[in-house]
């Protein structure tokens, strides 16, 4: 059954989707993730360096889902697989197929010497991978210290890893903490010490009572914020985080793809069942990635005051009211459930003397 508010969701979301790229017909395509949309590949090439892992007797396009998914012995500790090495079965350098997965790719990396030495060995690379700075702010040398917001720390990782991280909740983020709104990194090498240092928040600059008294102290550490929180509801936020993170559970690489890296709209109509779920994931997606039209479900206010009874004498009725406002539903939000009108029976004879055995007041 399609209700009321799944419709004006779907609606609504046809609308958001003008500035994706993307259609909005249902796909009832369980077709395959189309690997090659979301990687390169430069024949004859082998990239040596970073290497996580290596499988063999898989195809390309297994290969490229298990670099997606983060297979095998990527833990959450490991970085994320940004590029691969596929040799094809029965190439001339030897019988099985097999598969390499790299955690940087030929962008990043200075190229390794093994480049160009292996004809029969080609190169993938992963497309769009994502840029936190679109995601994050930046504010250099501050730290956002001694607030009790602070959910976990870690050492000798990259700004871009610690990011990902409070994307992810990740480490003690059980889905009890609350989720990562902004993090401090301090860059390795820097004046203040060795080691990369990477610590999350549970809050931000915005939502702060204030940024703490070690703000202003902190010349090598630097703040990251997750734009345009402050405007949201919290609780829209969990909300939205929870559904995601149902929707993980059963499909990894979609978390893969869509929060580690950028998805297109269409990608998500290949690996959810049907357009409902496609078009609830893709908003709570863009409400906790891009705070954008994050969902905001009806509460009902309190009830008002009960009216005086309807008449002045015999049975008549008392009314109260509440209103679907508090919050009202927006951005395809359900509306409230339940009735905004309650009435009861009362009995008046104060007034029956005055001969008028009729209703004096209107139910209104
Ligand atoms: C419901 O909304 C109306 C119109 O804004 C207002 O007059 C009334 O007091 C509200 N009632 C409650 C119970 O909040």
């Amino acid at each position: 059954m399609v209700t009321w508010a799944q419709q004006v969701l779907f609606i609504f979301i046809c609308v958001i989707l003008v500035s994706f790229p993307s259609t909005c017909s249902a796909d009832d395509n369980n077709a395959p993730l189309p690997y090659g949309d979301l990687f390169t590949k430069e024949e004859g090439h082998f990239f040596g360096p970073d290497f996580i892992v290596a499988y063999n007797s898989i195809d390309a396009d297994e290969c490229a889902r298990r670099c997606l998914q983060g297979y095998g012995s990527y833990d959450s500790v490991n970085p994320p697989c940004l590029s691969f090495n596929h040799r094809p079965a029965g190439s001339p350098e030897g019988g099985s197929a097999r598969c390499w997965l790299h955690s940087s790719n030929a962008d990043t990396a200075v190229l390794s010497s093994e480049w160009d030495n292996w004809p029969h060995r080609n190169y993938y690379q992963r497309k769009a991978h994502l840029s936190y700075e679109e995601l994050f702010t930046k504010e250099e040398g501050h730290f956002f210290g001694d607030n009790p917001d602070f959910i976990v720390a870690y050492n000798d990782i990259d700004a871009e890893e610690c990011a990902r991280r409070c994307l992810k909740g990740y480490g003690s983020y059980d889905g009890v903490n609350p989720p990562c709104l902004s993090f401090n990194h301090r860059p390795a090498g820097s004046p203040e010490g060795d080691s990369a240092r990477c610590w999350l928040r549970s809050s931000n600059k915005d939502k702060a009572a204030s940024p703490g008294s070690e703000w202003n102290k902190w010349p090598h550490r630097n703040y990251y914020q997750k734009k345009g929180y402050a405007h949201h509801h919290a609780s829209s936020l969990q909300g939205a985080i929870d559904r995601l993170n149902e929707v993980h559970a059963a499909h990894p690489h979609l978390e893969q793809l869509c929060v580690f890296a950028k998805c297109t709209y269409e990608q998500v109509t290949h690996l959810l069942p049907n357009l409902h779920e496609v078009n609830s994931y893709w908003s709570d997606l863009a409400c906790y990635k891009y705070s954008r039209s994050c969902r905001v479900d009806g509460q009902w206010s309190e009830w008002g005051p009960w009216s005086d009874c309807s008449v002045g004498c015999g049975q008549g009725s008392n009314v109260r009211r509440r209103n679907c406002s508090d919050p009202a539903p927006r951005n395809g939000g359900w509306r409230c459930a339940g009735k905004p009108v309650e009435i009861k029976e009362c009995t008046q004879n104060k007034k029956c003397s005055s001969g008028s055995m009729y209703a004096t007041r209107m139910l209104y």
